[in-house]
């Protein structure tokens, strides 16, 4: 039975503490991935109702930095589900609570696979969009698994038909 983005949505909030610091002050990058992968394994999880293992991250930019004693805000959906596979988008925010002020972070991409009691790939939902927003990050999931795949090794550029045509104008 197909879902809807919506309710693979997760929202997890945490504090940056000193442990959680470079010498800077600011968040370390290293401990935001992993927040961002228990965020997204979640969303894949509440889609699926598998367990999941992360396949692969697609890069991410880190726009700005979170300091310490700021709020973490990590928004979790699924985009898009294939066969096994699901793509997560994440968009992170971080919050300064005292001066009341919201800023990005950053926004990244995950894609865990469903896994059977065996530990072998198995059949998820069907994802269908509902907002224009949703659609549009739907439509492009696909580019995007064309080209993780590629960079993984377990595609031929030459098959990945709607990721070439965006350079055939
Ligand atoms: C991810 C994993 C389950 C894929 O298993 P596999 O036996 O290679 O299976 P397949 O090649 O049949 O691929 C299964 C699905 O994974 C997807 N996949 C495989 N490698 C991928 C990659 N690098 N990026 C994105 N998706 C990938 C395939 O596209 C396929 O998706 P689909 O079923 O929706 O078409 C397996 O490689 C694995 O267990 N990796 C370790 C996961 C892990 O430990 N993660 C924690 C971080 S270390």
């Amino acid at each position: 039975m197909a879902k809807n983005p919506a309710d693979s949505l997760i929202v997890m909030t945490e504090l940056v503490l000193p442990n959680d610091t470079n010498t800077f002050g600011n968040l370390m990058g290293g401990r935001l991935m992993y927040w961002m992968d228990i965020a997204a394994a979640l969303s894949a999880q509440k889609h699926a109702n598998l367990p999941v293992v992360t396949a692969s991250v697609d890069n991410i930019s880190f726009e700005n930095p979170i300091k310490l004693g700021n709020s973490v805000h990590i928004e979790a959906k699924v985009t898009r589900a294939f066969n096994s596979s699901m793509e997560v988008h994440m968009m992170v925010h971080g919050e300064d609570l005292v001066n009341r002020y919201r800023y990005k972070s950053n926004e990244a991409y995950y894609t865990f696979v469903g896994l059977d009691p065996f530990g072998k790939p198995a059949a998820v939902p069907a994802l269908e969009p509902v907002t224009e927003a949703e659609l549009r990050l739907f439509e492009g999931a696909l580019r995007r698994r064309q080209l993780r795949l590629i960079l993984g090794g377990k595609m031929k550029p030459n098959d990945a038909a709607e990721l070439k045509a965006l350079f055939q104008l």
